[in-house]
C-alpha cells in the first residue's frame, strides 16, 4: 500500500462513511471493508476500525463477520456494535438492555492514550440496545458514562487491553455530537496506529477523473444538472476527465424548483463556461400531471425520480445522443439514506436512487463521481477545481425540489396513538410551562437509524432557546410517536387544527415559492445565509383558523454532513418580520419554527 491507511469495516447506516470522512480529515487515507470480505483483503492496513451498526445486535444471526481480523498484528478500535463484538471476543459479557440515546457524560478512568489531551468529563453521543457488562482479563475499562451528575453509571463505556492493541467505544466519536470525537479518533489514527499524513483531496481528484476515464471509456455522459452543488462540481470533473466536448448538461426546469431558480442557474453556468452542450427543457406540465393526486411522501419521491428520467430519455432521444452514459451529482448520503448500502433501512427514496436507476447502475450505465462524498467534501474539491464561492456555497437544495416540501394529504387526520401522545405530550409541557398541541399530520424522520412517520408537536409560550430545545428533547425522548417539534410564530396559539384536503398544484407551488423567497431574502438581510447550512421551508395543509388556510414551517439548521443536524436559532427581529410578511400571503394562517434536531427528525420533512 503506498500510504499509510485505515480499514474501516462497515456494519450498516452512515457510520462506516462517517469514520472514513474523519480519517481521511487527517489526511490519512480510509477504505471501507464489508465485514465478510476475506482476511486477505484486510493485510497491510495500520489499524482496523470496526463500525456499529443500526440494526445488528451482538446476539444477531446476522452478524458473520471474518473474524480472523482478530489474528493480525494491528490495532483495533471498535465502536458500539464493533465495541461489543470486541469485548464479547476476548471474554467479556454484553447483554440485551440499558439502551441509551442521546447525550451523555464520559468519564475519563486512567490515562489512556485514547483519551490523552482531552478533559476528565466529555460530552459523548449514545445510541445502543446492547450493552458490555464486563471484560476479559486482558482488558480495563478506561471510560464509564453517566447521565447528569447523580444518574446511573453505564460501566465500560471504553475499554482498551494495551497488549493486544484492542480498544472499544460504547458510544459513537464519529458524530459531531460527540465533542471531542475528531480527537479520540486522531489519537487512535496517529498514536495508535502510527499513521502519518500522507493523503490529500488532490490525489483523490486524480484517483476519481482516473476512474471516471476507465468507466466512460470512449463514451460521452449526459449529466442532469440542477444548479446545485453537487451536479455542478460532478459537471466540472467529468468535463475536466473526458473533455468538454464529451460532455452534454441537461437542466429541467421540473415545477418544483425556487422561484426564478432555473433562470439564474442557465445565467450561471453560461458565466462559469458550462455552456458548451448545455441544454434546458421546462417540463413542469409533465411533473406536476405525474404527482396530480398523489399524497405519500414516497410514492412522490419515487414519481419525481421517475419522470426526471423519463425527460431525460425523451431529451437524449429528441438530441440524438441516448446511447449517452447518465451522469448525476449522487452523494454519499443520498445512497444511505435510500438504503443503498447492504444494512441501511430506506429513510428516504432519494430521487437519484429510484428503482430504475438502481437498474441502470447495475447495467454500469451511471458515472456518478462524488458517489462516496459528504457535502463538505464536494465543497472542498470543488473549491480546489475553482469552481466561484457563490456556487459552492449556496444551501443545497433537494433534487425532488419543493415537492418534499409541499406536503399534500387526503383531509384524514392522523390520530393513531392520539390518546397515548396527548397526555405525555401535555404532561412535559406542563413542566416548561408551555403550551402545546400534537398535530393530526405525520412527518419523516429517523431515529435508530430507521425510518419514523411520526406527528410534530406545536409548542407554544414566552420562550428562551435552550430551555425551548430542552422541552423539545423531553418530548422525543420521553412521548410516544413524535419525531419533531415545532415553535409557534403566530400571534395566538391555536386549540384546535385540521388538516386540509391538498395536493400539488402550481397554486400551491407558488405560495410555497413565495414563503420561501421571503425566509431567504430575510436571512441575507439579516447577514446570516453563510452561518446556517441550509433553510427549508415547508408549506403544511393545516388550517388553524376554519378557513382553509395553510400552515408554513421554516426550518434554519447548522450542520456539516447533512447525516445531523442542530436547529439555528433566529433572532427576534428576523422572526417579527416574516411573521408580518408571511402571514399576510393569501392562504397562509399559521407559521412556525422547526426546533427539531436530526436525528430524531430529518432535514426535509419528507
Ligand atoms: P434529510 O431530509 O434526509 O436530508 O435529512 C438530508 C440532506 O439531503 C437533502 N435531500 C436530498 N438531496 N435528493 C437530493 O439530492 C433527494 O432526494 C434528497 N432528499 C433530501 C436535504 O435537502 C438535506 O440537505
Amino acid at each position: 500500500m503506498a500510504h499509510d491507511a485505515i480499514a474501516v469495516v462497515d456494519f450498516g447506516g452512515q457510520y462506516a462513511h462517517l469514520i472514513a470522512t474523519k480519517v481521511r480529515r487527517l489526511h490519512v487515507l480510509a477504505e471501507i471493508r464489508q465485514p465478510e470480505d476475506d482476511i486477505e483483503r484486510f493485510r497491510g492496513y495500520k489499524g482496523i476500525i470496526l463500525s456499529g451498526s443500526p440494526s445488528l445486535s451482538a446476539f444477531g444471526e446476522d452478524s458473520a463477520y471474518t473474524r480472523d481480523i482478530y489474528d493480525l498484528d494491528i490495532p483495533i478500535l471498535g465502536f458500539c456494535f464493533g465495541h461489543q463484538e470486541i469485548a464479547k471476543h476476548y471474554g467479556g459479557t454484553v447483554v440485551h438492555g440499558a439502551q441509551e440515546w442521546g447525550a451523555a457524560d464520559l468519564h475519563v478512568v486512567g490515562d489512556s492514550p485514547l483519551f490523552r489531551g482531552l478533559a476528565p468529563v466529555e460530552r459523548v453521543f449514545m445510541s445502543h440496545f446492547d450493552s458490555v457488562t464486563s471484560v476479559g482479563p486482558e482488558f480495563a475499562e478506561v471510560g464509564y458514562t453517566s447521565l447528569g451528575a447523580g444518574g446511573p453509571a453505564h460501566r465500560y463505556a471504553a475499554i482498551a487491553s494495551e497488549s493486544l492493541r484492542r480498544y472499544g467505544f460504547q458510544f459513537h466519536p464519529e458524530v459531531d455530537d460527540t465533542v471531542h470525537g475528531d480527537a479520540m479518533i486522531a489519537n487512535f489514527v496517529r498514536d495508535i496506529c502510527g499513521c502519518s499524513p500522507s493523503w490529500t483531496m488532490e490525489q483523490y481528484i486524480g484517483e476519481q477523473m482516473e476512474r471516471v476515464r476507465r468507466q466512460v471509456g470512449d463514451q460521452s455522459v449526459f449529466l442532469l444538472a440542477s444548479g446545485g452543488v453537487d451536479s455542478t462540481v460532478a459537471a466540472r470533473l467529468l468535463g475536466e476527465a473526458l473533455g468538454a466536448n464529451r460532455l452534454h448538461l441537461l437542466h429541467v426546469d421540473n415545477g418544483l424548483m425556487r422561484k426564478d431558480e432555473s433562470r439564474e442557474v442557465l445565467a450561471a453556468f453560461r458565466a462559469f463556461g458550462l455552456d458548451r452542450n448545455l441544454h434546458f427543457v421546462d417540463a413542469s406540465d409533465v411533473f406536476l400531471s405525474a404527482l396530480a393526486g398523489v399524497v405519500e411522501p414516497e410514492q412522490k419521491r419515487r414519481i419525481i425520480g421517475q419522470t426526471f428520467v423519463d425527460v431525460f430519455e425523451r431529451e437524449a432521444r429528441a438530441l440524438g445522443i441516448e446511447h449517452h452514459l447518465l451522469g448525476q451529482g449522487t452523494i454519499y448520503p443520498d445512497t444511505i439514506e435510500t438504503g443503498g448500502t447492504r444494512r441501511a433501512d430506506t429513510i428516504k427514496t432519494h430521487h437519484n436512487r429510484v428503482p430504475i436507476i438502481e437498474e441502470m447502475l447495475r447495467q454500469g450505465r451511471v458515472v456518478e463521481p462524488l458517489a462516496e462524498l459528504y457535502k463538505v467534501e464536494v465543497r472542498e474539491l470543488g473549491e480546489k477545481m475553482g469552481i466561484p464561492a457563490d456556487l459552492i456555497w449556496r444551501h443545497p437544495f433537494p433534487g425532488p425540489g419543493l415537492g418534499v416540501r409541499l406536503l399534500c394529504s387526503s383531509g384524514a387526520e392522523f390520530r393513531d396513538g392520539m390518546e397515548q401522545i396527548e397526555p405525555a405530550v401535555q404532561a412535559i409541557a406542563a413542566r416548561h410551562g408551555l403550551e402545546a398541541l400534537a398535530l393530526p399530520i405525520k412527518s419523516v424522520g429517523v431515529k435508530a437509524d430507521l425510518r419514523s412517520y411520526e406527528h410534530p408537536v406545536l409548542l407554544g409560550g414566552p420562550l428562551e432557546w435552550t430551555p425551548l430545545l430542552e422541552a423539545a428533547g423531553q418530548l422525543f425522548k420521553q412521548a410516544p410517536g413524535i419525531n419533531r417539534a415545532i415553535w409557534n410564530l403566530g400571534p395566538t396559539f391555536p386549540r384546535r387544527v385540521r388538516p386540509l384536503a391538498a395536493a400539488v398544484t402550481r397554486e400551491r407551488l407558488d405560495l410555497l415559492r413565495e414563503a420561501d423567497h421571503l425566509v431567504m431574502e430575510g436571512l441575507r438581510r439579516h447577514g446570516l445565509y453563510g452561518d446556517i447550512w441550509q433553510c427549508p421551508t415547508v408549506l403544511v395543509p393545516l388550517e388553524v383558523d376554519g378557513m382553509g388556510r395553510e400552515f408554513v414551517i421554516v426550518r434554519p439548521i447548522h450542520s456539516e454532513r447533512a447525516m445531523t443536524a442542530i436547529p439555528a436559532p433566529l433572532p427576534a427581529a428576523l422572526r417579527a418580520e416574516l411573521a408580518l410578511q408571511i402571514l399576510a400571503l393569501p392562504g397562509v394562517s399559521g407559521l412556525a419554527l422547526d426546533v427539531t434536531s436530526k436525528p430524531p427528525g430529518t432535514i426535509e420533512w419528507e
